[in-house]
């Protein structure tokens, strides 16, 4: 088919990589509202027994119905909340009248039908209002990937001590070969707790295995207890409710915080959708993951969201999934944690429904190390966003969990961890770290940079460290031992925080302990930090030391010595005389600004002002006319300049110039803003262009026909320099003098 060559650059774009597909209830391919969900229902017998679930009779409940009707539905909320119509829930969750606890009482005794009935009637903005309402810590925080192909251990510590100090609470490995998970585990633990003890760590592994580092000490949470919509994803999983809440149990009891993973697209994607929509479905993972006692849940789809993505209202839905979560009070690390699109735009534009309202972990997984070296295949953002993330949370004073830190800091902290790894190596007995792989592992941005290891000696180390005695306590040792006293201790403080077990709470990070003769950290969660928002003025704001580490983002500079290099040594052939008089037929008035020559001796782009006169008097002199030298003291205003001139000029025609650069060709009886040529564009005015606008004003002198000039326009100068085009101006302003135009003499000699 003939296209355009408009639709031929649109059809290259990012965005036109991607899939993009009509609704197909039957396949499960339909965010919301598919005809074949259940419309919201519950009926009790005279015991408060559930009889029916959303029009479904217990004769005929899965697993996921028995469940969430024996375990997950507050019976004693039940009533009033399916009795409620669900718009005026949905209206309670953005009035800032109505607490997030009146709402979460409502919402935990409503059925997963009822909870999309909710959600149905808000729009994106009204979700985000109700998600910065019912997130359960007051302060959002960020969870990290660190991964590497290589799975090198000098690499994944410095990684993980990198992205400690970037901000992030939570940081979380895998593996490319299974066996390798002890020795990932032990390197992210040693990275983040080089410094300061505090971030949580997991490894995302197959669940029995993920219990035994839990066990060994080598984690601190683990959330990849995945659950799902349908009976049949939950068999092809191998698993129950039951056995989930019973695994969840078993971390528990060892004082490991766990949170479920759960997502709309699971059930479509593995061919088990029952043709009913992703939210629906994920409602009842999200009833499944409260029933089972998880205190939150990793959901906004996670490796799925390509496919609610690929649908009408994919992004929303699942924004919606989000809220629904934090109305059941459920920690929420919302997603971001897998690519979500090709386009730059896009990916942006989606991350902006969790970043802006702030979720417990705004990424599930955002990817601290190179796209390339993501286990997990990638973050919605990565390593090479950094500085672009911290510029939206300053540009929009909003906390996205992270912090600009300057390079000397993180080459320090890396180094510190590579080096406390190489010691636990040494002292254990595994296959060294040189010191070469240290020192890369300091520097390196990904895998590719560092040597490559024996692989095979490794994963042999790594079984060593699983089947014998070995456990934390033995790493904890190998750090005393090797003089790495305070990551030692940090580490000790980590095991100590599992024994009190505040962080099994809902939502809890840790964060540094102000109180003194207390442990360095403490949990805050939603018991200690509950999100207190009820409208303006509540809740977090980005205020005080936090703002102001946002604000400070290493590439910003002090504007105050910004126009330094324009200011120089003031000409000292250019004198004033008297005031200006008009003049004679065949002159052109060059006017310039109060500050040319004096206070600002160079052009925004660089040219001396005193080249810049030159080439505008060879130009006249060219055309055989005269320029006559005046400035103007009243005004900074560029059209106010060449109006001024053109007063003067015996011919009518003047040259108005700016210090800054800016120009204009003015001719007497003119309105102020109506001239015959304007150079705007300063930065892109070169000396050639200036002895032009000295031919063209003195053409216009003698009534010849002028062809204006078109300089080359550069559609990011006035991005790139608007900073110093203010301050030039400002500094010609300070120069303002109530005073008359002067005749002003330029001591110079044409040489044509
Ligand atoms: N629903 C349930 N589990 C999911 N996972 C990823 N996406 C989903 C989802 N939408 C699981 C994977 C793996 C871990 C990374 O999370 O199966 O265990
Ligand atoms: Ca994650």
């Amino acid at each position: 088919m003939p296209q355009s060559l408009r639709a031929n650059i649109l059809s290259q774009r990012d965005i036109n990589k991607e899939t993009f597909v009509e609704p197909w209830p039957e396949a499960g391919l339909m965010v919301t509202d598919s005809p074949n969900d259940p419309q919201p229902a519950l009926t009790f017998d005279a015991h408060g027994r559930v009889i029916s679930l959303d029009g479904r009779p217990r004769a005929n409940f899965d697993v996921i119905d028995t469940f969430i009707a024996d375990h997950a539905l507050d019976l004693e909320a039940a009533p009033e909340a399916m009795a409620m119509p669900s718009l005026n829930i949905a209206r309670m969750l953005v009035d800032i009248n109505v607490p997030a606890a009146v709402v979460r009482r409502l919402a935990n005794g409503c059925t997963p039908a009822k909870l999309c009935d909710i959600v149905r009637h808000m729009n994106v903005i009204e979700m985000m209002m109700g998600l910065t309402k019912m997130r359960v810590r007051r302060q959002p925080a960020n969870q990290a990937h660190v991964t590497n192909r290589r799975e090198n251990p000098a690499l994944l510590a410095a990684d993980s001590a990198e992205a400690t100090l970037r901000g992030f609470a939570e940081v979380e490995t895998t593996v490319g070969i299974a066996r390798m998970a002890p020795l990932n585990a032990l390197a992210i633990l040693v990275g983040t707790q080089t410094g300061a003890p505090g971030v949580l760590t997991q490894c995302a592994i197959e669940e029995s295995m993920g219990l035994r580092l839990a066990m060994k000490g080598l984690v601190s949470y683990a959330e990849t207890l995945s659950v799902y919509g349908t009976e049949r994803s939950f068999i092809d999983g191998d698993d129950t409710p039951w056995s989930k809440g019973f695994l969840a149990s078993a971390y528990a009891s060892r004082g490991v915080k766990i949170r479920f993973t759960s997502g709309t697209g699971s059930e479509a994607l593995m061919g088990s959708s029952e043709g009913c929509s992703m939210l629906y479905l994920e409602a009842r993972c999200l009833c499944v993951t409260r029933g089972a006692g998880s205190q939150g849940v990793q959901n906004g789809s996670i490796s799925c969201i390509a496919l609610p993505e690929s649908l009408p209202g994919g992004v929303r839905a699942v924004l919606a999934e989000n809220l629904l979560a934090s109305m059941l009070g459920l920690e929420v690390a919302s997603g971001n944690d897998a690519l979500a699109s090709h386009s730059q735009i896009r990916k942006s534009a989606k991350l902006m429904l969790q970043f802006i309202p702030g979720t417990d972990f705004i990424f599930s997984g955002y990817s601290a190390v190179p796209r390339r070296d993501n286990m997990f295949g990638g973050g919605n953002f990565d390593a090479e966003d950094f500085d672009d993330y911290n510029v939206l949370q300053r540009d929009m004073q909003v906390d996205g969990g992270l912090r600009p830190v300057q390079p000397e800091a993180i080459l320090k902290r890396r180094r510190e961890a590579a080096l406390a790894i190489q010691a636990i190596y040494t002292h254990l007995n595994f296959p060294p770290i040189t010191d070469i792989e240290v020192e890369a592992a300091t520097y390196a941005h990904a895998s590719e940079d560092m040597p490559e290891r024996d692989i095979v000696a490794d994963l042999a180390a790594a079984d060593r460290f699983l089947y014998s005695d070995m456990t934390v306590q033995t790493v904890v040792e190998a750090l005393h031992a090797a003089g790495f006293d305070d990551t030692a201790r940090n580490i000790e403080q980590m095991l100590y925080q599992r024994t009190l077990g505040d962080y099994l709470q809902p939502a809890a990070i840790f964060v540094p302990n102000s109180a003194i003769n207390q442990p360095p950290i403490r949990a805050a969660s939603a018991i200690t930090d509950p999100n207190d928002y009820c409208g303006p003025g509540t809740g977090y704001r980005v205020t005080g030391a936090r703002w102001d580490e946002i604000q400070h983002i290493p590439q910003a500079q002090s504007p105050r010595d910004f126009i330094a290099d324009r200011i120089g040594t003031p000409m000292k052939n250019l004198h004033d005389l008297a005031d200006a008089k008009i003049g004679s037929y065949n002159e052109v008035i060059l006017a310039v600004g109060p500050a040319f020559g004096r206070h600002l001796t160079k052009t925004i782009n660089g040219l001396d002002h005193e080249r810049v006169l030159e080439a505008i008097f060879t130009g006249v002199a060219k055309e055989g006319m005269t320029a006559r030298l005046v400035r103007v003291y009243h005004t900074s205003d560029c059209a106010a300049i060449g109006y001024v001139g053109a007063e003067l000029s015996g011919s009518g025609i003047a040259i108005g110039l700016q210090s800054r650069g800016t120009t204009v060709i003015h001719k007497k009886g003119f309105p102020r803003l109506h001239n015959l040529e304007l150079f705007s564009f300063s930065p892109s005015l070169t000396l050639e262009i200036y002895e032009n606008i000295g031919r063209n004003a003195a053409k216009y002198a003698q009534g010849k026909t002028v062809t204006p000039i078109k300089p080359s326009i550069d559609n990011w100068a006035r991005l790139r320099l608007i900073v110093k085009t203010a301050l030039l101006h400002r500094r010609e302003t300070e120069a303002i003098e109530n005073k008359n135009p002067k005749e002003v003499y330029f001591d110079w000699e044409p040489d044509i």
